[in-house]
């Protein structure tokens, strides 16, 4: 059953939590209490076994326009400093269980960066990415300039945060920064749609998948052959599972596997 918050709606699918931004009035830009309301929504998916993939939406005309710049406008380097807004953007990068971005229309400036900071991302033919914080006196604070070199590489990361520049549904796909492109009435049903293609997956897999990976991509890990010997032994700890004998059993007796997250 939804259950309405201030600017933060959350919802469950079956094994899929749902948080929709509910800020049109300002493109849903990511003001203080909507990112608590995220950060405990998060913590509380996180403690739920029964939720497996958490799917973070916008509305049709914005998925966020930003940080909300009417709450740090007057604020100095030093308020800035001492305020813990920007580490809700890690606590989405850091959830343990798999994130997708439902995104239509702007993902700009922090929004463009909460997008980023998820796993897999669905775009409505309408959404259009872009750091424009150059043009307000400031460059992004959420991620925005290491993710986007990372994903996108100098030249271009370079351009889109000293100028502003945006980049198109079509253009993200083709660079990779989103997963998939699909008509704007299509774009939530289509990241629910592939949330439940992982929440079928066995969990203890699908966290051990998402670990590997992320640890390959950390800056912090130490080196290439570290990474694949972490792959290999999360590789070897799922033999330990219930869900790797049901995997392998219902594979070679050719039936569905019925996985129990054990
Ligand atoms: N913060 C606060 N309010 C915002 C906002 C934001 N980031 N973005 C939009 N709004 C508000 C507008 O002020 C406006 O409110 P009012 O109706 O009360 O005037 C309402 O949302 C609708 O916006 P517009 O009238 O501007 O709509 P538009 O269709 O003409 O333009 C837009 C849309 C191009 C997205 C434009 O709103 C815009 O440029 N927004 C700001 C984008 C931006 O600079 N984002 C970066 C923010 S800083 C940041 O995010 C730092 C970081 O790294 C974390």
């Amino acid at each position: 059953m939804a259950k309405l918050k201030q600017e933060l709606i959350i919802d469950q699918q079956g094994p899929i939590g749902i948080l929709t931004l509910n800020r049109p009035e300002a493109l849903n830009a990511l003001s203080h209490p909507l990112m608590d309301q995220m950060e405990e929504a998060l913590k509380n998916f996180e403690a739920d076994a029964a939720i497996r993939v958490v799917v973070i939406a916008g509305s049709e005309r914005a998925f966020a326009a930003g940080a909300d710049i009417s709450e740090m406008q007057g604020k100095t380097s030093a308020e800035m400093r001492a305020d813990l807004h920007l580490s809700r953007w890690d606590k989405v990068s850091n959830f343990l269980k798999p994130t997708i971005a439902a995104i239509s229309g702007y993902a700009l400036g922090g929004g463009c960066e909460l997008a980023l900071a998820c796993d897999l991302r669905v775009a409505s033919e309408t959404a259009v990415f872009g750091q424009p914080e150059i043009s307000i006196g400031v460059i992004p604070g959420a991620g925005g300039t290491v993710r986007l070199a990372r994903l996108l590489g100098r030249a271009l990361a370079l351009e889109m945060v000293l100028t502003g520049r945006r980049i198109s549904a079509h253009e993200a796909l083709n660079l990779g920064m989103v997963n998939r492109v699909v008509p704007v009435e299509l774009f939530l049903d289509e990241a629910i749609k592939l949330a439940h293609q992982i929440a079928a997956m066995p969990p203890l897999a699908v966290a051990a998948a998402k670990k590997s990976v992320l640890s390959a991509l950390s800056p912090d890990y130490p080196s290439y052959p570290a990474a694949l010997q972490l792959e290999r032994e999360l590789f070897y700890s799922l033999f330990d599972t219930e869900d790797q004998k049901e995997g392998m059993r219902a594979f070679i007796e050719k039936r569905k596997p019925n996985f129990k997250g054990k």
